[in-house]
């Protein structure tokens, strides 16, 4: 596996890779790598794509210095990842080269009403840090498909807009599936911040949100989103930052289920000091 430090090798190799045919398939991530990472280079690599990770902690869509300051980092244990899933290229920047001449923003995106919501609303700029980093690893990269988990379901929806107002058109965002443990908990690079305790906990999440799908039958929107946070927050440890129950395309909140075709909620949950999100659809009804 080829480690890229500099923006030009890393264009370069994309160059290199296309002219021999292969198509980009770009896997961008914060490193701490897990499973659910994992899963997104599984799928670029059954695409047929030459996969390129990215191991970038992007300082710009941290809005806490101490979340940026704890994010966890093991690059070493993150290539060796990498390498052993059959990625072909990793490209790990500095901030500076990512950055030349400091963090300043290049301007501001037009990220629509998508952004102002949830993460939006209680992690004010991230999205415009995110789509900064994105926004350049796609023109770095050129034409591609890149790959994203939903778990980040806001992030995806934000990424989409991101990529129409900015005309990256040769880019094909592709979500892939939540990744969860056995026990339920949707794949996070912070779960390894959890003491032993809180891991056994935060399954939780995902359980009272199974469960509530149910109860949304017979159960009005308000109903369910006051249960799901209800339930959560009688977890040991955990308080709910918010639960929205939106429309699955523009993310904005409903009143009825039928307000539209499909219905997603949103959940973020401090575990002790460790934020946690997660989603699940409500309508179309899920089997679950
Ligand atoms: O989802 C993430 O890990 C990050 O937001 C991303 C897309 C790699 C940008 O830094």
């Amino acid at each position: 596996m080829k480690i890229l430090r500099t923006r030009h090798e890393f264009e370069q190799h994309c160059e290199a890779e296309r002219k021999s045919g292969r198509r980009i398939g770009l896997v961008p991530t914060m490193g701490a790598l897990h499973q659910g990472h994992l899963s997104l280079v599984r799928r670029a690599i059954q695409a047929g794509d030459a996969v390129v990770a990215s191991v970038f902690v992007n300082p710009t869509q941290f809005n806490n210095a101490n979340d940026l300051a704890t994010y966890p980092r093991c690059e070493a244990d993150d290539f060796a990842l990498l390498e052993s899933a059959g990625v072909g290229a990793v490209f790990a920047p500095t901030v500076e080269e990512m950055y030349p001449g400091g963090q300043q923003r290049d301007h501001d995106f037009d990220l629509g009403a998508v952004a102002e919501v949830m993460e939006g609303r209680y992690r004010p700029g991230h999205f415009q840090g995110v789509a900064q980093v994105v926004s350049r690893l796609m023109r770095m990269a050129g034409p591609c498909r890149a790959y994203f988990g939903q778990k980040d379901y806001q992030q995806i929806a934000v990424l989409r807009r991101m990529k129409a107002t900015e005309g990256l058109d040769d880019v094909e965002i592709v979500a892939c599936p939540i990744h969860r443990g056995e026990d339920g908990l949707a794949m996070s690079s912070r779960n390894r911040l959890l003491t032993p305790g809180q891991r056994k906990t935060a399954p939780g999440i995902y359980r009272i949100l199974r469960e509530s799908v149910d109860y949304s039958r017979a159960h009005s929107v308000e109903e369910t989103r006051r249960e799901v946070v209800e339930r959560v927050n009688r977890l040991p440890e955990c308080r709910v930052e918010y639960f929205e129950i939106a429309d699955a395309d523009t993310l904005q909140g409903i009143a009825r289920w039928t307000d539209a075709d499909s219905v997603i909620g949103c959940i973020t949950v401090y575990c002790g000091q460790v934020r946690l999100i997660d989603n699940i659809f409500y309508r179309p009804l899920p089997e679950l």
